[in-house]
């Protein structure tokens, strides 16, 4: 998790005044303006937080219905108030996204005779009916344009103990899939040995997205074993699963 100290280093400033709780008079109506009534602030939320760090907020009070003794309670709330800084840096934004884990994921097609593959660690599951997941693929990668025609891409939920074959799976140089054990269907998918979950996919749709591509792939079969841990990545380091 990440802790007070990991928010520092990304530049967000935790601020929490809390201002004293006052009552405010209700809005006097038209023309009964008189010199001891004060009218309340008609500042919006939206304006206060841009405005200003104080906590206090008051609502205008409810017309009708608020029981005898309660209207301080329900017309006024104190709420916290923090900075949150603009983005900056590319390294700001990679760490901040490293906060969230995830799984990772090979993608992987029969190609020419080999397969090819890269690693994915954006795997996210969309929709049940029809059942879709989708990744996103950087517009730099030199592997997609091989699989992105295949009929059919293989994917693999990598398994606790595979963080070699995804560093593999990643690389840039070299034969990504030396020392790696794999299958492939009759379809041209390619699965690795020992995943916690294949799904055979074809794409659905490609969504150009900033510097990425959202992969839609629907999913035309699966085989899933559930009693083997995935492998966890989390802040650029690979990790495993502990029960709590
Ligand atoms: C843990 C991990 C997760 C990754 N996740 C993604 C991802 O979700 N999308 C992506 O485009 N590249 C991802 N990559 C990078 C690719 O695996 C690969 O290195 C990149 O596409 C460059 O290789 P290429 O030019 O052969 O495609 C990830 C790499 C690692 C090590």
């Amino acid at each position: 998790m990440a802790g007070h100290s990991d928010r520092r280093s990304l530049g967000l400033r935790a601020v929490r005044r809390r201002g004293p709780v006052r009552a405010e008079p209700r809005s006097p109506s038209r023309g009964s303006e008189g010199p001891e009534q004060k009218v309340p602030s008609r500042r919006s939320r939206a304006e206060l937080l841009r405005t200003s760090h104080s906590t206090t907020l008051h609502t205008p009070t409810p017309i009708t219905s608020a029981p005898a003794g309660t209207a301080r309670a329900q017309t006024e709330k104190e709420i916290s108030v923090r900075d949150i800084e603009p983005v900056q840096a590319a390294q700001q934004l990679r760490q901040a996204f490293g906060c969230f884990p995830s799984g990772v994921t090979a993608l992987c097609a029969y190609r020419d005779g080999e397969p090819v593959g890269l690693a994915a660690s954006s795997f996210t599951s969309v929709s049940m009916d029809p059942p879709l997941v989708s990744v996103c693929i950087q517009h730099t990668s030199t592997t997609w344009p091989k699989l992105r025609d295949r009929p059919r891409l293989g994917l693999s939920v990598l398994a606790e103990g595979q963080d070699e074959i995804c560093a593999r799976l990643a690389s840039k140089g070299g034969d990504r899939f030396a020392g790696v054990d794999w299958f492939a269907s009759d379809d041209g998918s390619v699965f690795v040995e020992g995943a916690t979950l294949w799904l055979d996919c074809t794409i659905q749709e490609e969504v150009p997205c900033g510097d990425h591509d959202i992969v839609l792939l629907g999913i035309q079969g699966l085989s899933a074993v559930l009693d083997t841990s995935p492998l966890v990545f989390h802040a650029s380091r690979f990790r495993r699963l502990a029960s709590i």
